[in-house]
């Protein structure tokens, strides 16, 4: 297997780095575009020991650029998407301490993934919302541009509810 951190930009990772993975079914719509807005708010923040990474539970587009619609509605909002697509693998589960998840299906597909003596706390993205009541992000891919800006207003608000804690 590659190494699952191939992925990360280099920058200095503090020891007491919180390293956070994404993960969605593609890796190419919703947990990169989480990773950009989650990086961002945290330099926006001047939190710099946290790392962020995503991936896909399918390998159907490893080593591709991000869709481009979501890069396009990404960065009309200031945010930068660079990630290479990659798909999940056992490493992950002990080199990250949080696996947020988009919807309920990669939920339960991390949960079989997960080895022994895992690190990993997997969680729903949406858990960490603080408006409205959103209980996943739903899967862009098959829709136009308003479900691509749904995704980024899940995630700023799933962003602003993980910093505030
Ligand atoms: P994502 O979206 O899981 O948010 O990256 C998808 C991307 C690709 C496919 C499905 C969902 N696909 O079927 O290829």
């Amino acid at each position: 297997m590659d190494n699952p951190f191939s992925n990360i930009e280099t920058r200095q990772q503090p020891s007491d780095s919180i390293k956070v993975l994404f993960l969605c079914l593609g890796n190419i719509c919703r947990s990169p575009t989480a990773e950009s807005i989650f990086r961002k708010k945290a330099e926006n923040l001047g939190l710099n020991n946290f790392v962020f990474d995503s991936a896909g539970t399918a390998d159907y587009h490893t080593g591709e650029k991000s869709d481009p619609r979501s890069i396009e509605h990404a960065e009309k909002r200031g945010y930068s998407m660079t990630h290479l697509a990659r798909q999940i693998t056992s490493q992950d589960f002990l080199e990250f301490d949080y696996i947020l998840t988009m919807d309920k299906k990669n939920f339960t597909n991390a949960n079989a993934l997960i080895p022994t003596n895992p690190k990993a706390e997997i969680k729903m993205v949406t858990d960490f919302c603080i408006s409205k009541n959103y209980l996943f992000v739903p899967d862009p891919y098959y829709g136009n541009e308003n479900d691509f800006e749904l995704v980024i207003d899940i995630l700023e608000s799933a962003a602003e509810g993980f910093f505030a804690k």
